[in-house]
């Protein structure tokens, strides 16, 4: 059975007829073409698939696309412009927060949407607030100082391109 949807996704309109039982991951990935969200264990322990839902962040192995009806979804795609980095992916690429890669896009919407809820977390906090990313490659120090950094050089709380539709402001 299919499912009408409509959702903002990266500041974009999007209607789409959807399978009932379609995760919101494999929407992004396979209906949508935005394979920046990565699937690890598609059983919420890995947050390897974490995207941004009204400002919160979510694992999106477990929630159905049906259940994007009428909301806002970012993902790790709209925080580059073209080919020039955001602040923040230029902080990962900076303090060698990037190993494999693989898990870096739950690492970057996990701080996007602490940012986009104007917390200020201190080192500690940070910690706390990615442990639901399971690094592989166990870069957590690394990942760590990048967020810190970027909070630190973003005193308005990291807010200047975070919106609720996506759209960069600046
Ligand atoms: S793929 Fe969603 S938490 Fe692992
Ligand atoms: S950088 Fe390899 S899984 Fe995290």
């Amino acid at each position: 059975m299919n499912v009408e949807v409509e959702t903002m996704v990266n500041g974009k309109l999007v209607h789409a007829s959807v399978p009932a039982r379609l995760h919101v991951a494999d929407f992004l990935r396979q209906h949508l073409g935005l394979t920046g969200t990565h699937v690890g264990c598609e059983q919420g322990s890995c947050g390897m698939c974490t995207v941004m839902v009204d400002g919160e962040a979510v694992k999106s192995c477990l929630m159905l696309a049906c259940q994007l009806d009428g909301r806002h979804v970012r993902t790790v795609e709209s925080l580059a412009e073209d080919d020039r980095l955001s602040p923040l992916q230029q902080a990962f690429k900076e303090e060698h927060a990037l190993q494999c890669g693989f898990c870096s896009p739950g690492f970057l919407m996990t701080a996007t949407a602490l940012a986009y809820q104007g917390k200020r977390p201190c080192r500690a906090e940070i910690r706390e607030e990615i442990a639901g990313v399971l690094c592989r490659c166990t870069g957590y120090e690394n990942v760590v100082t990048a967020i810190e950094r970027w909070f630190a050089e973003h005193p308005q709380g990291a807010r200047e391109d975070e919106t609720a539709d996506g759209a960069r402001t600046a």
